[in-house]
């Protein structure tokens, strides 16, 4: 398939030589049944990749079955990858299968398998040289015909000179490797990236759209991006909803990045420059306040829960009981549902709602008192009070003080 196809397929724009070169390989490998590691900062696009690769081969009516092995508690990986007996553990009623027999004939993707536990590192080898893996609790051996695509966003030589990555399995990977590069080896992708976000965002969420002026994406283009792709695109969809319906200059572009902190003008307005992140703090960020929101929920069901007559102990814990169950029923955790930390949820959400969502809950919980909110929140009182204009939130909170 020509990588004009493949991007056309799988979504992935961009027309720098990094990225064609990537899309090269992908175009070599796909149709080989081979295993592939794909090598990249997070939000550079690693699953896209291997949907890019799965599409192009053989497989591509088949399963391609998603598995992020950070997020699988090391307790239940196992069982997860490849299915229980009914009886395996006290909880086992019934025999469940795995990823690797859901995905039989097609493709499994293993995100972060940096983060797999090397026990269960050793099962995943016997798949990949034997096609073979085991049921936890079972004592007899299953096939499976799985290709494998694994990605790391960690130094996996690093990982197995620390005793912390398996040599045999490294070298099983890494026999193909596609290295993705992070976004700021490829700035010229960016304002297609760019446009396409926008374009997308503003259709599906009836907002108008404009376009940015080329000023606008130029500041984007010296930008670092540490959350890479990801990043951006969140960015340009928070720009736009504060932009209803107006061209976006340069200078929307840099308040706004100084505003989610991504760069700081306030030395050189030539040069933005990073301000105290790393790779995953926009991620990271998603994720607190998401945990946030979910802990002020259990808080508010409490409360109704008691308000409504049924205020004995035993309905809260039967709240929390319940909420144990579905994380062991795997409804919280399966790659099959929507999970709560999972990429494809967080871009459900968008960190401009939960922003403002925060201000006015915070507003509220303080008496609409700026100073008090705004240090708890840890912004500036200017920065506050900007945002409360921006977001429209002075009419929502009675003033009264
Ligand atoms: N080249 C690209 N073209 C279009 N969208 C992209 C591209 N690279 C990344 N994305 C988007 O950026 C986000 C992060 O990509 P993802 O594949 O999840 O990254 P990773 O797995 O490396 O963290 C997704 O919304 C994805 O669709
Ligand atoms: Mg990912």
């Amino acid at each position: 398939m020509n990588i004009e196809l493949i991007k056309q397929k799988s979504g992935i724009i961009g027309e720098s030589d990094e990225i064609n070169h990537v899309l090269d390989m992908v175009s070599q490998v796909a149709d080989v049944d081979i295993s592939v590691l794909i090598n990249g900062e997070s939000g550079t696009g690693k699953e896209l990749i291997s949907k890019a690769i799965h599409l192009g081969s053989k497989r591509a009516s088949k399963e391609l079955v998603i598995v992020n092995c950070g997020a699988i508690p090391e307790g239940i990986i196992e069982s997860e990858l490849f299915g229980h007996k009914k009886g395996a553990y006290t909880d086992a009623s019934e025999t469940r299968k795995g990823y690797f027999e859901t995905a039989d004939k097609g493709t499994i993707f293993l995100d972060e398998i940096g983060d797999m536990p090397l026990e269960t590192q050793v099962k995943v080898l016997r798949v990949l040289e034997a096609g073979e893996y085991m049921r936890v609790g079972d004592s007899s051996a299953k096939r499976t015909d799985t290709r494998v695509i694994a990605a790391t966003n960690k130094d996996l030589a690093r990982l197995v000179k620390e005793g912390k990555f398996r040599q045999d399995l490294y070298y099983r990977l890494k026999t193909v490797t596609i290295n993705l590069p992070p976004l700021r080896q490829r700035k010229s992708d960016i304002r297609l990236l760019v446009d396409r976000f926008a374009l997308q965002f503003s259709r599906t969420n009836n907002i108008k759209y404009k376009g940015f002026t080329p000023e606008a994406i130029k500041v984007m283009q010296k930008c670092e991006w540490p959350g890479n792709v990801r990043e951006l695109r969140n960015f340009v969809e928070s720009v736009l909803i504060l932009q209803k319906g107006e061209r976006i200059t340069g200078e929307i572009i840099e308040r706004q990045l100084e505003n989610e902190n991504i760069v700081d003008f306030s030395d050189n307005p030539a040069l933005p420059v990073l301000v105290n992140r790393d790779p995953d703090q926009a991620e990271r960020e998603l994720i607190l306040r998401q945990l946030l929101f979910l802990r002020q929920d259990i808080e508010d069901m409490k409360l109704l829960i008691k308000q409504s007559g049924f205020s004995n102990l035993d309905s809260s814990r039967n709240i929390n009981a319940d909420f144990e169950n579905r994380i062991q029923d795997n409804e919280i955790n399966s790659p099959d549902n929507d999970n709560l930390i999972k990429g494809e949820a967080i871009g459900a959400f968008n960190t401009r709602d939960l922003e403002k969502e925060m201000i006015i809950r915070t507003l509220e919980h303080y008496n609409n008192n700026r100073r008090a909110a705004a240090k708890s929140l840890d912004m500036s009182e200017r920065t506050l009070y900007r945002k409360i204009n921006d977001y429209g939130i002075e009419k929502k909170i009675n003033k009264d003080n």
